[in-house]
């Protein structure tokens, strides 16, 4: 068993607030995510089995959302907005700013910097980056740098 016991609650709690169980399927993942650090095929499969849907409706939901992930993610995973507004606003800037700064922690596998063509539905506040569950909006010079310094301090 790859969920814990109190996961697995959340996830059945999470599966009786919705109408239609499969609704709950993508919660549930998330859940199991945070839980296993990131979805293994067991852990789609407990996730999947909890809220009653198959496996292969769980592996396809995991595999399409840029959030979940399906194999093991560094300690800080920075993904970077691509999307026009983000790009209009210095999403590549960002990118190689962030390269640049984090190099030594890029190298010793610390920190992996992703770009997304998934908006982050935050494009006023462009550019943007998750950095992990938690986003970080209006990426200018300054706070880049601060990014960059608490990225490197983790
Ligand atoms: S385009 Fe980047 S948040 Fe929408």
């Amino acid at each position: 068993m790859t969920l814990t016991d109190q996961t697995r609650a959340a996830i059945q709690k999470l599966v009786s607030t919705y109408p239609e169980r499969r609704t709950a399927l993508l919660p549930a993942l998330k859940l199991a995510q945070t839980d296993a650090g990131y979805l293994s095929r067991e852990a789609i499969a407990e996730a999947a089995d909890v809220v009653g849907v198959p496996h292969s409706a769980a592996l396809e939901l995991a595999e399409f959302y840029t959030m979940l992930h399906t194999e093991p993610v560094p300690p800080a995973l920075v993904v970077v907005c691509a999307q026009l507004p983000c790009a209009l606003r210095g999403a590549e800037e960002l990118v190689r700013d962030l390269r640049a700064g984090l190099r030594e922690q890029i190298g010793n596998g610390l920190v992996e910097i992703e770009r997304t063509s998934e908006c982050f539905g935050a494009c006023h506040r462009a550019p943007m980056a998750r950095v992990g569950a938690t986003y970080c909006e209006n990426l200018d010079q300054e706070r880049r740098r601060t990014l960059i310094q608490e990225l490197a301090k983790a």
